[in-house]
């Protein structure tokens, strides 16, 4: 970290280090100066651009948590096979099992609709802070200033909309200093075009995610079809193939070490500017509770996933989500330990302290801001760590998910529509349920609760751990008998109890839904958190809104040397750097590609997510690659310095020239902490080499009619 002093004493470090996600209307003002520096050929107007075709009119939002981009004048995207992950699974039946086989569409014809999914691009930005701040104070409550904020973003939003053709969003940026308006158009006819199995798609699975080296082929296709004018329109067998503004052409160079990318894409959240005491709470409070929370999840999971297949199928897709987040704070718990974040954090404040009390104008606007970070934290710290036993040991329960689902049955407008809601729901809820593993997991998760919430968050119902020890009966033992009872009993456990139960369903006879155990443990359950916990949560999370807002303001102000970047908001971000190997620990470097070799190394029939496809073998064996190899290998993904995160996933990795040369999926882990704190010695990101995804087109999927209407630059 630079210290005040240091900068004064070092004016040379102005240069921008490789961290960053930068506003693409920005770019021309404060940014292309340095990518130029650093390698790129093209101009700011060649990434954003309102008057002409760019860059942006080629990436989009990905059915709302991914990247994609176009790669043809007919309309072909590409993603991560993770984020396209639902779709093929939606197609997916034991007759056409697309996430094991793989899928690719021969013909238009064959491309497959997707009903709940869509796609959104940029149309413009622009800068509203002004009139979203009008009528604000200073002295204004917090309460009184959102309320003006929202009204005032509602009558922008509103305004720009032009009658439903886009979709407007006012955005926060820097919390709460700025404020700009997303002006975006929706596509929803977008089709499957291809798939690789998940044994090359999602290989490595869990047991890589996260980690470098790495050996994914992570992509998955589609098409936007639009009406006959070319615009946006609901699904219909009569649309056709969209003809866009802009789509990437394609690069078969390659990357080397050092040379300039870029990562155009829709960062979700990061968290650059907090304080140390944010810092101290997530690492010592809160993410340890929720690793080991997600580790008890993981190790019931997977012991059955292990004995049976049945159970692998089931919960599959629901291990991969909870054991995502699960390695990724363990990685960023590490890394910020790693990285002395706590201390560094530190060091800057001692130096913002002293900015502060040098200038009595200062003293008034920022002298408390410190002392009251530290009150609020310290006071939200026992509700955050109950509150995050509350979501992720009972709220993210699947069986309390299907009791909340079925709550709405109460106060029904519509019973037998609502009754025929929950049954469908219920088909989908029974066929991945499994009754002894669920049970397993509500059993550890209220015992987990009980231990680590801490003895003034216990619901009352808790207290049958308590009853039951009257009757000598152990704690441990307690868990089993109240979690028996419940499993037992409960309509929500048993699709004949469901089923006979909706049948019967009446007005008159609701009240044996209050009357279910697993409907009354979810209720009182949550009656309690909303009137214990998250009461004195919303308090310091509006303080600390309001905090952030004024200490990031001071950090500008302070920080005059560096143009400081928004913290990620899922809004489109330019982040660039350079391919570029690292060095994990002492005396080891990692390499900044890997190749197919590595893929046939880790091959194992016996496990499962290195099950290498016989096809890919054999393509390997015979060397056939195609104009896809470089120097006779063939490379599957690399890394570089592009600081990314979560929603990044599928967004396009650019070259000096403007040129496709990858598809993001993923960060090492070592580096998972720059949502928090950026490391340029030990972040990366991870791509798709985008030449194993058009080799695996071309040769394992022999489905060339996707790479002649490609761009590729030899
Ligand atoms: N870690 C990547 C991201 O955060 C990929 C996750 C999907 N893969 C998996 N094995 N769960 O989303
Ligand atoms: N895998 C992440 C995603 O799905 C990307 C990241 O966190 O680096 O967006």
């Amino acid at each position: 970290m630079l210290t005040l002093a240091s900068l004064f004493l070092f004016p040379q470090f102005k240069t921008k280090a490789d961290d960053g996600m930068w506003i693409p209307l920005l770019l021309k003002k404060y940014t292309i100066d340095d990518m130029r520096k650093k390698g790129f050929k093209l101009t700011a107007e060649d990434i954003y651009s309102i008057n002409n075709a760019s860059m942006k009119d080629a990436v989009m939002i990905f059915g709302g948590g991914c990247t994609a981009e176009l790669i043809s004048d007919r309309g072909l995207i590409i993603t991560n096979h993770h984020c396209g992950y639902s779709s093929i699974q939606a197609h997916s039946s034991i007759e056409h099992d697309y996430l094991t086989d793989g899928f690719w569409a021969m013909t238009d014809g064959e491309e497959l609709p997707n009903p709940s999914l869509s796609v959104t691009f940029l149309v413009r930005m622009e800068d509203v802070t002004a009139q979203v701040l009008k009528g604000i104070d200073e002295k204004m409550k917090e309460s009184v200033r959102a309320e003006i904020i929202k009204k005032n973003s509602a009558e922008i939003e509103k305004a720009t909309a032009e009658n439903g053709k886009y979709l407007t969003e006012v955005t926060p940026f820097f919390y709460g200093n700025q404020y700009y308006l997303f002006v975006q158009q929706e596509f929803k006819d977008v089709r499957l075009v291809g798939a690789p199995p998940s044994a090359i798609g999602k290989f490595g699975g869990d047991t890589d995610n996260w980690m470098w080296p790495r050996h994914t082929g992570d992509f998955s296709m589609f098409r936007i079809y639009v009406d006959k004018n070319n615009k946006p329109a609901a699904y219909s067998p009569e649309n056709v193939p969209y003809k866009p503004k802009k789509f990437f052409p394609i690069s078969l160079k390659g990357v080397k070490k050092d040379d300039f990318t870029m990562v155009l894409g829709y960062p979700g959240h990061t968290q650059e500017y907090i304080p140390s005491y944010a810092i101290k709470m997530i690492t010592e409070t809160e993410n340890p509770a929720r690793i080991a929370v997600r580790q008890s999840k993981i190790d019931i999971i997977a012991a059955d996933m292990e004995k049976d297949r049945g159970v692998r199928i089931q919960y599959s897709s629901k291990y991969a989500g909870i054991s995502n987040s699960w390695k990724k704070w363990i990685g960023e718990n590490r890394g910020l330990a790693r990285l002395h974040s706590i201390e560094k954090k530190e060091a800057f404040e001692t130096d913002f302290a002293k900015w502060v009390s040098g200038d009595k104008n200062l003293l008034s606007k920022y002298g408390t801001l410190l002392v009251e970070y530290q009150d609020v934290y310290k006071n939200l710290s026992p509700y955050a760590l109950a509150s995050d036993y509350f979501f992720e040991a009972i709220w993210r329960s699947e069986i309390i998910q299907f009791a909340n689902r079925s709550g709405g049955l109460t106060n029904s407008k519509d019973l037998p529509k609502d009754i025929e809601a929950l049954r469908k729901y219920s088909e989908g809820f029974f066929k991945d349920y499994n009754f002894e593993t669920d049970k397993k997991l509500f059993r550890k998760m209220i015992e987990m609760y009980y231990r680590g919430a801490g003895k003034d968050f216990q619901p009352e119902l808790m207290k049958f751990v308590n009853t039951l020890s009257i009757l000598e009966i152990a704690e441990n033992e307690a868990f089993d008998v109240f979690t028996n009872h419940l499993y037992q009993n409960s309509i929500f456990t048993d699709k004949q109890r469901l089923n006979s139960f909706l049948d019967g369903l009446t007005n008159d006879n609701l009240a044996q839904l209050l009357a279910d155990p697993i409907y009354k443990f979810y209720r009182d359950f949550t009656a309690f958190y909303v009137s214990k916990i998250r009461p004195e949560n919303d308090i310091a999370e509006t303080k600390i809104d309001s905090l952030n807002r004024i200490y990031m303001k001071a950090q500008i102000e302070m920080d005059t040397a560096r143009n400081l970047f928004p913290d990620a908001n899922f809004t489109l971000r330019v982040a660039y750097g350079k391919i570029s190997d690292y060095e994990p620990v002492d005396g080891v470097i990692y390499k900044h590609y890997t190749t197919l070799e590595g893929i046939l190394a880790k091959d194992n029939p016996e496990i499962y997510d290195y099950n290498v496809p016989q096809r890919l073998k054999e393509l390997y064996k015979a060397k056939d690659y195609g104009q896809y190899a470089e120097n006779g290998e063939m490379h599957v993904c690399f890394i570089a310095s592009n600081h990314t995160t979560g929603g990044n996933s599928g967004s396009p990795v650019i070259n000096a020239n403007g040129e496709l040369i990858g598809v993001n999926f993923d960060r090492n882990w070592e580096g998972t902490m720059s949502d928090i704190m950026y490391d340029p010695s030990q972040c990366r990101n991870i791509s798709l080499d985008i030449r194993y995804a058009l080799f695996l087109i071309e040769k394992f999927a022999a489905d060339k009619r996707l790479i002649d209407e490609m761009l590729l630059i030899k």
